[in-house]
C-alpha cells in the first residue's frame, strides 16, 4: 500500500490549518472552528479518510465489545483499524508461563476481518502489564538476566508469529524513554542493558518481515527533550541497521495543558519522516478536569484537531487511532483522578464537538 499524498493536497491542508486551527489563525485557544452543518451527514470517519489512505482506528475494550451492541456496531462502521486496548499485552497473552492464551485477541482479529478493518498490534515490550510470574521471578532472582533475554526473545517470536500477516503495525517498544529524554529505568534496562531495544526489533522482524515495527510513546507530539531523544535513538538504531519502521505518537492530551498547534505537530513528525520512518497517531484522547463544560469541550475539539491535522500535513502518517471513542468506556477516570470525558462521543454515543471537528477536518481536506 502506498501512503504518499499528492503535493496539491498538502497545499490544501496548509490552507486548512489556517482555516480551522484557532492558534494558527488568530492565536486564540479557546474556541474550535464552527462546523459546516449538513455536509457529509452520515458519512463515517473511515470513509472520510479513505481518499488520504489514512486508517482511522480505535482501541477496543473486549468486554464492552461482547456486552454492548451499540459499542460494537459503531466500531464496525466508524473505523478502519482496531487496536486491542489490553488483550495483546503480555499479562493477557501469557498469564501463566509457557501457556499462551490468544482467545480474546483472536476474537478481535476475527471481528476486524469481518468488518474489513486492519489490526494494530499493541504491544510486545512494555514495563507495565507484565505477567506476575515474570516480574516476581525477576524480583526474587529465579529469573536471571540471561533467562530474561531468552524469555523476551521467545515472547516476541511467539506473539508476532501468531499474528503474522494479520497485523499491519506492531508497537515493539512502548514508552522506553522518560520525560527527561533518558532511557526509562525499567526492569528491561536494568536487567538487559540498552541493547534490548535493538534486539526486540530484530526478533520481531525475523518473526514477521512484512509488519511495520514501531516505537510508541506519550508526550512526543511536539518537539521536546523526549521526542528529540527518540530522534537520536532512531538515528542510532538505523546506523546499526535495526529494522525500525515507525514512530507512534500516542497523543494522550489534556485541555488543561494546552496543545502544540498542528503545524508544530507536523514539524515534529517530519523529523521522523526525514529519518526514513512513517508515523502514526496511536492513542489519541483529550481529557479534561471534570466537570465538563462547553469551553472545555470546545478546547478538546481543538486538541483532537491539532493531531489529525498534524497527521494530514505530512506525507507518511499512515494511521490515526483514538484510545477509545466513547466516554462510556475510557481508561481516563481510573488513571487520572478527577479527569475524564476524553473521547469523541459522550456516554450515550452522542457526537461531541471533537467528533464534529474531526469530521470537518477530514471533509475539508478531501
Ligand atoms: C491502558 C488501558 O487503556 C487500560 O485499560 C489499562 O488498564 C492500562 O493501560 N499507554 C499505552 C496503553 O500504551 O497501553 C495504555 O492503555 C494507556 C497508556
Amino acid at each position: 500500500m502506498t501512503m504518499s499524498r499528492a503535493p496539491a493536497v498538502s497545499v490544501l491542508v496548509a490552507a486548512l490549518v489556517l482555516a480551522l486551527d484557532p492558534i494558527a489563525s488568530n492565536g486564540s485557544d479557546s474556541e474550535a472552528a464552527p462546523v459546516a452543518a449538513g455536509k457529509g451527514e452520515g458519512v463515517t470517519l473511515r470513509d472520510l479518510a479513505r481518499g488520504d489512505h489514512l486508517l482511522i482506528g480505535t482501541a477496543v475494550d473486549m468486554a464492552a465489545l461482547a456486552s454492548d451492541a451499540t459499542y460494537k456496531d459503531r466500531i464496525a462502521t466508524e473505523f478502519s483499524s482496531v487496536t486491542a486496548e489490553n488483550v495483546m499485552k503480555w499479562e493477557a497473552v501469557e498469564p501463566q508461563r509457557g501457556h499462551p492464551d490468544y482467545t480474546l485477541a483472536d476474537q478481535l482479529v476475527d471481528f476486524a476481518r469481518q468488518n474489513d478493518q486492519q489490526v494494530r498490534g499493541h504491544t510486545l515490550l512494555w514495563h507495565n502489564q507484565l505477567p506476575a510470574w515474570l516480574t516476581s521471578g525477576v524480583a526474587d532472582g529465579s529469573i536471571t538476566a540471561t533467562d530474561l533475554r531468552e524469555i523476551l526473545r521467545e515472547h516476541i517470536f511467539e506473539l508476532v508469529g501468531h499474528f503474522r500477516g494479520k497485523v499491519y503495525q506492531w508497537d515493539v517498544a512502548n514508552e522506553v524513554i522518560d520525560d527527561s529524554g533518558n532511557l526509562r529505568d525499567t526492569l528491561w534496562l536494568q536487567q538487559l542493558g540498552p541493547g534490548y531495544i535493538a534486539d526486540a526489533f530484530r526478533w520481531a522482524h525475523q518473526a514477521d518481515p512484512r509488519v511495520k515495527l514501531y516505537l510508541n510513546d506519550y508526550n512526543v507530539e511536539g518537539i521536546s527533550a523526549k521526542s528529540t531523544a527518540y530522534v537520536e535513538l532512531i538515528k542510532q538504531l538505523r546506523a546499526e541497521r535495526v529494522p525500525v519502521d515507525g514512530m507512534g505518537i500516542q497523543g494522550h492530551l489534556g485541555v488543561q495543558y494546552g496543545f502544540y498547534p498542528a503545524t508544530a505537530v507536523a514539524a515534529n513528525m517530519q523529523r521522523f519522516l526525514d529519518l526514513g520512518l512513517e508515523v502514526s497517531v496511536t492513542e489519541a484522547d483529550v481529557r479534561m478536569i471534570l466537570p465538563q463544560d462547553n469551553a472545555k469541550l470546545q478546547a478538546q475539539a481543538q486538541g483532537y484537531s491539532t493531531l489529525i491535522m498534524g497527521c494530514l500535513l505530512v506525507k507518511r502518517c499512515t494511521s490515526f487511532t483514538v484510545w477509545g471513542y466513547t466516554d462510556k468506556y475510557s481508561w481516563v477516570p481510573g488513571f487520572f483522578s478527577g479527569q475524564g470525558a476524553a473521547n469523541l462521543l459522550d456516554e450515550n454515543f452522542q457526537a461531541k464537538p471533537a467528533y464534529e471537528q474531526m469530521r470537518a477536518v477530514l471533509m475539508q481536506k478531501g
